[in-house]
């Protein structure tokens, strides 16, 4: 048996948002993109490379995966057993602290946690810019959730261009989201096709394009200049964009439930109300509001009139990737 590498990383909610490959192989992004990495939402990922095995064995909560459904992280430890010249299968066990499928970007802490643990246990010491890369093989938004705070993907041209970096961290200022986690139903499409969809279908993507580069630009200044309005405003009317190139599909889809609606709609209204906040959405019902720390308790209790205390979970930005090794 050779050494067991743990790994531990936070999920990130991008407020310019990657919706759409420019290179589907290389999961390469049509647009650079920005997010913060949360403290609250995490995965760890326990990898062991083990000459006794016949196939990757995935664990999800000590429970095996089934060959069809472990496909995609088997797919991933073949690239890195390409890269590091290890040759055996792989044991891998991994804890979810985000809920699955509903639009919490359980894939970006998830690919991240597994980038860096087989990598390390595969005997490769990649530093975390070459980490954020090989994480982008997995799923695109894990190239951001290898850094803590606020962090900007690279769209890059080709492999070795198309990575994350810190834009701030720490953040020594007042920012934080608060997840309204909605029933967790399964999504009508994976992101992964929602995105390919749109870039195909939607005639408004090179318009999407186009203002995610003036976002891009505003965003880093916003940030710099902690900015929250700034930066709310921008993730809200990008976020918005994002959803309306997914209404422009052919065929349309959406991500909306009806208990959406109503959270954006109660945002809305406290901000008619003088409270500073704003939503994002991804590829799945939740509503993430982005706000202060000081208006934690007026937000929370204008949303319990519609939700149920323990659907309102607040996020404070969170770390980068870590590690344990053991022998
Ligand atoms: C809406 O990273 O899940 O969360 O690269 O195909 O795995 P794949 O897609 P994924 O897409 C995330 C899209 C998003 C926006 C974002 O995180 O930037």
């Amino acid at each position: 048996m050779s050494k067991t590498v743990t790994a531990r990383a936070h999920t990130n909610i991008a407020l310019v948002k990657y919706w759409g490959k420019k290179d589907p192989k290389l999961m390469l992004p049509q647009n650079g993109s920005i997010s913060l990495t949360l403290d609250h939402f995490y995965t760890q990922t326990s990898v062991t490379f083990d000459s006794n095995l016949n196939r990757d064995q995935i664990y999800f909560d000590d429970q095996l995966l089934p060959a069809t459904k472990s496909r995609r992280i088997s797919r991933f430890l073949d690239l890195v057993r390409q890269q590091s010249g290890a040759e055996a299968y792989a044991a891998v066990h991994t804890e979810n602290h985000v809920p699955t499928s509903a639009g919490l970007a359980s894939s970006a802490s998830g690919f991240a946690a597994l980038a860096g643990a087989a990598s390390r246990a595969a005997g490769m010491n990649l530093d975390n810019t070459a980490l954020s890369r090989l994480a982008r093989r997995g799923s695109g938004s894990a190239t951001r959730s290898i850094f803590g705070g606020f962090v900007e993907w690279h769209a890059g041209h080709d492999d070795a261009s198309s990575y994350a970096e810190v834009l701030q961290d720490p953040i020594d200022w007042d920012i934080q989201m608060i997840a309204v986690v909605l029933k967790a139903t399964r999504k009508p499409i994976s992101s992964t096709a929602g995105m390919a969809r749109v870039v195909k279908t939607s005639p408004y993507y090179p318009a999407w394009v186009k203002t995610a580069k003036t976002d891009l630009k505003r965003m880093r200044r916003a940030i710099t200049a902690k900015d929250l309005t700034t930066v709310g405003q921008i993730a809200e009317t990008n976020a918005m964009r994002m959803h309306a190139l997914n209404l422009s599909a052919q065929p349309a889809f959406n991500y909306f439930t009806a208990a959406t609606l109503t959270a954006i709609n109660a945002v809305t209204d406290l901000r008619a109300h003088g409270v500073n906040c704003y939503y994002t959405l991804d590829a799945g019902p939740n509503v993430k509001i982005i706000c202060a720390g000081k208006d934690t308790d007026v937000i929370k209790t204008a949303l319990q009139r519609h939700f149920a205390p323990e659907q309102l979970i607040v996020a404070k930005p969170g770390p980068g990737i870590t590690f344990t090794e053991t022998e």
